[in-house]
């Protein structure tokens, strides 16, 4: 595996023709994104994952510093898994003087949007110069950031319509818990307490109504003292936005919140059946 811990050469050189699948990640590398390199594999003979922590997709110093750095067992990781390129770029690559800050729209500004005024708009400025950059045929971004991976699918068709944005599937424990970099912050209490997430959303996505998926997730919530809901949201994945009673189809259950000082957010996929409607 090439370590190119500065810099990425230009793609045609280093890269040759090859097609790239790119894995964009933040580091704190778990099985998640092995997950996600292994889609990358089977996609493209070169596999390229950056490891960058963005500072303008965090609202606050704080919580940049409090994101854990790992980079010695990353690339022990990434290396075993197979990647080809592993590149560290540094802020001013990313970066240069005179940047823009690339606007996210009404749909970066819900739910994690909303919590985290700018974060969608850090998103996809990173991306789109990550995208420049490594120049990939494929993309792949885990499905546990929902609402991330629709902002980047609009995005590329938008800006970067050679680039296939592919989706991981969300990666668990064997307690139901979504893998995510920020689980290592939790303490064993904490991480008990978590588990009132992916179960309460196990719960709703087997409910058939708009009514009884609301009603059985915000009530297996109250269950966990120690967990403080941000936003429960039903939404029509085709379009980000919330349903009503009147949706019937497919739904995603987007749903975030704190244990203890640690953020956490997960979706389960759902149903809401004909006769389940206006319940
Ligand atoms: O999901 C992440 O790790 C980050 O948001 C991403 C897509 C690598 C951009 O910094």
């Amino acid at each position: 595996m090439q370590h190119l811990l500065k810099y990425l050469p230009s793609t045609d050189t280093a890269l040759g023709e090859k097609k790239i699948a790119f894995v964009p990640t933040m580091g704190a590398l778990h099985q998640g994104h092995i997950s996600l390199v292994k889609e990358a594999k089977s996609l493209a003979e070169q596999v390229v994952m950056s490891i960058f922590v963005n500072p303008t997709q965090f609202e606050s110093v704080e919580d940049l510093a409090k994101y854990p750095r790992t980079l010695k067992t990353d690339i022990q990781l990434a290396e075993a898994a197979g990647v080809d390129v592993l590149w560290t770029p540094d802020v001013s690559e990313i970066y240069p003087d005179k940047y823009k800050l690339i606007d996210a729209g009404e749909l970066g500004r819900i739910y994690e949007g909303h919590t985290r005024a700018g974060h969608f708009d850090g998103v996809l400025t990173v991306v789109n110069r990550l995208f420049e950059i490594v120049k990939p045929d494929y993309a792949i971004f885990g499905e546990k950031d929902f609402q991330q991976l629709f902002l980047i699918r609009e995005f590329s068709k938008r800006a970067h319509s050679g680039i296939e944005v592919i989706s991981g599937r969300t990666i668990r424990e064997d307690s139901g818990l979504a893998m995510s970099s920020r689980n290592v912050r939790l303490s064993p209490d904490e991480t008990n307490s978590a588990l009132v997430i992916s179960r309460a959303l196990e719960i709703g996505s087997k409910k058939q109504s708009y009514a009884e998926i609301k009603s059985s997730v915000l009530a297996e919530l109250t269950t966990e003292i120690d967990f403080k809901l941000d936003y429960f949201a039903i939404v029509n994945p085709k379009s980000l936005l919330e349903v009503d009673q009147s949706h019937i189809g497919p739904v995603q259950l987007l749903l975030a919140g704190w244990v203890g000082s640690v953020r956490l957010i997960d979706n389960f996929a759902a149903v809401i059946e004909p006769e389940g409607r206006g319940n």
